[in-house]
């Protein structure tokens, strides 16, 4: 549930997006779950079909061994090229929210497809950045929620990873380490430099979380979104209240501009940022989003999402 969008992200939100619209040889959203085989194959056949452009590479395994994939695209793939931004977009870290990964796979593959239409707008967006696609961080939790047996499926099962672990409670809680280096001096930015063998070593953190801990070490993104299903909304940092109370506003210090990349995000869904949609839930604490953003404290607080670690 909690969208969340990160630090150096953005993000978030579930049914938004590049739009579905079917045009040219663009077969458009194929409406059927992709299961791990399945997902597996999409990202190759995208592979397959603009090769000079992506590439496929793994941050490592799930609790149960599957593949956490990621498909790159840019124009000098598995490069880092200064002066190119780096992307990264994660979806299904609740292994039960599986609009975003359906989305992410979409993605890829209508930018493949823009890019060999000679679409401008997209050529320069892949010449010029570098773009990471996880469509699952949480593969199993979404194998556990498909195989339930019969029509209706219980919504709430494979959220948490195969250990019983909610990922995004996982991450190491960095906004309290910056709220206490507001107080007291010290950094808000590259707190996790230097600690891999720390992070290695900690024996509560998922191999999920581990793996996306290391690759956002390695990689040096300047923007995230992540996707989650429940609601509609874009969600910006911080996450984590200073208070500690439940709803608060909990502004970063690049407040301004996470709020204009929001509201850049949701003003592309006119259900996002419609002003007079009813919430999801009567009585939800969404009723108050303006512009179909939120800051992620003014919702409802999160120590230890994945957003406090970018
Ligand atoms: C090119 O891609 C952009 C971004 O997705 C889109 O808005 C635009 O409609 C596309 N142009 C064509 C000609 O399809
Ligand atoms: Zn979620």
């Amino acid at each position: 549930m909690k969208p969340l969008f990160s630090s150096f992200i953005l993000g978030t939100a579930v049914l938004a997006l590049v739009g579905a619209a079917s045009t040219g040889t663009d077969p458009g959203i194929s409406f059927e779950y992709h299961r791990y085989e399945e997902l597996r194959k999409a990202l190759v056949s995208v592979w397959l079909q603009c090769p000079t452009i992506t590439r496929i590479y793994t941050i490592g395994e799930s609790f149960e061994g599957r593949e956490l994939l990621v498909l790159e695209m840019s124009d000098n793939p598995g490069t880092h090229e200064p002066g190119e931004p780096e992307f990264k977009y994660i979806a299904n870290m609740h292994g039960n929210e599986a609009v975003g990964r359906e989305l992410v796979i979409y993605l890829a593959q209508y930018l493949c497809n823009q890019y060999q239409q000679g679409n401008e707008t997209i050529i320069n967006l892949v010449h010029n950045t570098r773009i990471h696609l996880m469509p699952s961080m949480n593969p199993d939790g979404f194998e556990k929620a498909a195989s339930q047996l019969g029509e209706i499926k219980d919504w709430f099962v494979g959220r948490s990873n195969a250990q019983g672990v909610d990922l995004n409670r996982n991450f190491p809680d960095l906004d309290r380490i910056v709220y206490i280096n507001e107080r007291e001096g010290g950094a808000n930015n590259h707190l996790l430099q230097n600690m891999k063998k720390a992070v290695d070593e900690n024996t509560k953190l998922a191999p999920e979380t581990k793996a996306v801990i290391h690759w956002i070490m390695d990689i040096p993104f300047v923007l995230s979104a992540n996707l989650h299903g429940g609601d509609v909304v874009a969600n910006y940092p911080y996450d984590e209240t200073r208070s500690g109370s439940t709803h608060e506003y909990s502004a970063s210090p690049d407040d301004i501009m996470f709020k204009s990349l929001a509201k850049a995000y949701s003003m592309y869904n006119p259900i996002m940022s419609d002003p007079h949609r009813p919430p999801c839930r009567k009585n939800d604490d969404d009723s108050s989003f303006k512009d179909g953003i939120t800051n992620g404290g003014a919702w409802y607080s999160v120590p230890g999402g994945e957003a406090s670690s970018q």
